[in-house]
């Protein structure tokens, strides 16, 4: 073999499996607000200004983001999902937004947004028309993909209604070259597996080649029973989807509904903690202009963000199940692990779960430093694999940790004293 057939071999060989979308974005799980599930489709600006889908309404929440720290927090996009166009594409062809509830128009809007240091995301449909029944796409991938770039659109949110659903990876990934194709860097979010999966098993490695990020299963209500279901649906498919997922595509259990209504502030950090866990995109459904301090807490706690933004950007999953627990562990950089224990169980008060019983915790031989995250900060120092640990979760609530290994090289150089926590020896053991 001649030396650079050797080298394409070995180039080859080192290549990951499933190519990620090659545009350069969402290298770590997006971070942003998306007016959806709080929003609706309420176009009545007439007697809800305040609420209805306008410029008003977008520019309103990218000015409470950078006021009230979600911006430094790492909440980016801005999104418009349904409900923006009107009813007629213009002389043209194109798109054009309802001109009395956006009467600035997109670009304009967009530039608004760039300049509070933030991103825009807009909503379109594979099929004829969007879901909530405006114009669709279909027959028009290049001219929508290139009016979003002329607007400086930064991502798109591209669902699958009124789709023969047979056409619909050529459809997605027809969009996806024809954004490329615009020279705009472009985030692609798809729905592509949501409706595939009624028809056969969706082909993972050709979705994470097209779409930055794709949602598998149901819209997110506001209510525990949803948010359950989207995890049991994740638990149930994780040997399908989890390999799929990595820097560059993402699952999507859609929106974090934390700071609504239906949600107990337990089942806020559940969601909070799990969507980090699932490396999943953080995009909020809220009104941000008023959300209650706890709420905001917990969507800014930085802990939490930074299991969700781990660099090596591997999807966690359920690993053991039993008692009306869940485990669900997330390898994170430099070896250490996020570990979540759910009570499923909705009767009674808080019960004690014995984190040794956690599988990830083997990484605890010899030694592990532990920190609790929710559903209160506490550094629990070193631990050994033996040690007993009992944290306490609340029905429906989950407790969150991180635990990070002590090589042995580390523990030759220490030793513990009686309270189990470290102490310096005098002198180096070599
Ligand atoms: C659904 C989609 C939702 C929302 C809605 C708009 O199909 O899953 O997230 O975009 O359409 O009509």
């Amino acid at each position: 073999m001649s030396r650079a057939a050797c080298l394409l071999v070995i180039i080859s060989l080192m290549s990951p499996a499933a190519e990620a979308l090659d545009n350069g974005l969402a290298l770590k799980p997006t971070m942003g607000w998306l007016h959806w599930e709080r929003f609706m489709c309420n176009i009545d600006c007439d007697t809800d200004p305040n609420n209805c889908i306008s410029e008003r309404l977008y520019m309103q929440m990218a000015d409470v983001m950078v006021k009230e720290g979600w911006k430094e927090a790492g909440y980016e996009y801005v999104c418009i999902d349904d409900c923006w166009p009107s009813h007629q594409r213009d002389a043209q062809g194109r798109l054009q937004a309802d001109p009395k509830r956006f009467p600035g128009g997109i670009k304009k809007l967009a530039d608004y947004i760039h300049s509070k240091g933030l991103k825009l995301g807009i909503y379109a449909d594979v099929g004829d028309k969007t879901c909530a029944g405006y114009p669709g796409s279909l027959g028009y991938y290049e001219k929508d993909a290139q009016t979003f770039a002329d607007w400086d659109v930064d991502l798109l949110k591209f669902d699958g209604c009124f789709m023969n659903r047979a056409l619909l990876g050529e459809g997605y990934t027809n969009m996806s070259k024809a954004l490329n194709n615009t020279g705009r860097p472009i985030l692609y979010s798809c729905e592509w597996p949501l409706y595939e999966w009624p028809l056969k098993q969706p082909n993972y490695t050709a979705i994470r080649d097209t779409c930055n990020h794709w949602r598998n299963f149901d819209d997110v209500f506001d209510s525990w029973s949803s948010v359950k279901s989207i995890l049991d649906w994740t638990a149930a498919h994780q040997d399908i989807i989890v390999p799929a997922a990595g820097p560059g595509g993402w699952n999507d259990p859609d929106m974090l509904v934390i700071g609504n209504f239906g949600l107990s502030h337990d089942q806020q950090e559940s969601q909070m903690a799990l969507w980090a866990i699932m490396a999943s995109p953080l995009l909020m459904s809220n009104d941000l202009r008023d959300i209650c301090p706890r709420s905001k807490e917990l969507l800014q706690n930085k802990r939490i963000i930074d299991i969700s933004q781990d660099s090596m950007g591997k999807q966690g999953y359920r690993t053991a199940k039993g008692n009306d627990f869940e485990v669900w562990e997330r390898p994170l950089s430099k070896k250490r692990l996020a570990v979540a224990v759910l009570n499923k169980l909705e009767i009674g008060g808080p019960r004690g779960f014995d984190i040794g019983a956690a599988p990830g915790w083997k990484i605890c031989g010899p030694q592990c430093n532990v920190t609790q995250i929710l559903p209160q900060y506490k550094e629990m120092g070193v631990q050994t694999q033996q040690s007993k640990i009992i944290v306490s979760v609340n029905p429906s609530g989950t407790a969150l940790l991180t635990v990070t290994p002590i090589s042995s090289d580390f523990t030759r150089l220490h030793k513990l004293n009686w309270q189990g926590t470290f102490v310096r020896r005098k002198h180096t053991i070599l």
